[in-house]
């Protein structure tokens, strides 16, 4: 029978590695905290979300009274609700993604050092996984990927809609449209690609030749899962980037140019 890794060794064996193993872990450290600093603020800023007919992926679907005219014909909070309406819906990308498979690798690695790269040992003297709180919530991840699939629906709804103009007709196109169309088309892109999405298309079956549409959706899948990570990070900076644009834009800073 084979011994697991002692404690002891886990804490304190030296890494024999003599690359720049830490570089990795740093710049995802600096990428993750700069996003999370940027969404933050934009959250909480309660302003700047919508120029017509664009509305930021950060406050889409708007759903409380107290947003700005236009940005929503749904409103199912009331005026009890007095925050940024960016908060009530954040949550739930922000659960996608930080249940990720792949951004979990991230934070464990870089936040957590948990180890900090591959043979490099990490500081913890414990190990529990993902069994207890709240790691063990990553085991939601499936839940958050449907919640995802509709937040996509919203967002792709929100690029059609920038194909009207300022008044509500139809037929226009600026800047901003090919800004929300790349950034639903990425949304998707990382859905599709997630684990998940590959598990739900294809897992649980014992002969994929009795499965021929399956199996072809599943290769298809398969083939995005494959480059997940750079979907996540591609979705993730064009999501900040979409809403400074429409910041931009809805403060009078730029002006969206018009192709018709
Ligand atoms: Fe990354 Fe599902 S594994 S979104």
């Amino acid at each position: 029978m084979t011994a697991g890794p002692s404690v002891a060794g886990r804490a304190g064996t030296r890494t024999l590695r003599t690359d720049r193993w830490w570089l990795q872990p740093a710049v995802t450290v600096a990428a993750l905290l700069a996003f999370v600093v940027y969404a933050t603020i934009r959250a909480f800023a309660n302003a700047a979300y919508y120029a017509p007919p664009y509305l930021s992926p950060m406050y889409s679907p708007c759903l409380a009274t107290n947003c700005v005219p236009g940005a929503s014909d749904v409103h199912l909070v009331g005026d009890w609700w007095g925050l940024s309406p960016a908060l009530l819906v954040l949550v739930f990308p922000l659960g996608f993604r930080l249940t990720c498979y792949y951004y979990r690798k991230a934070y464990y690695r870089s936040f957590w050092a948990s180890p900090p790269a591959c043979a490099v040992a990490e500081p913890h003297r414990r190990y529990t996984g993902e069994t207890r709180f709240p790691l063990v919530l990553n085991n939601a991840h499936r839940y958050f990927f449907y919640v995802g699939l509709l937040f996509n629906i919203v967002l792709s709804y929100d690029a059609v809609l920038a194909f009207r103009d300022e008044h509500g007709n139809w037929g226009h196109a600026g800047l901003g449209t090919v800004v929300l169309v790349v950034n639903a088309l990425l949304l998707w892109t990382y859905s599709l690609s997630c684990h998940s999405c590959r598990h739900v298309i294809g897992g649980r079956l014992n002969h994929f030749s009795r499965h021929p549409i399956r199996y072809r959706a599943w290769t298809l899948v398969s083939r995005l899962n494959a480059k997940h990570m750079r979907y996540a990070w591609l979705s993730l900076f064009w999501v900040a980037f979409t809403d400074l644009y429409v910041a931009l834009v809805a403060s009078g800073t730029i002006t969206d140019p018009r192709f018709f």
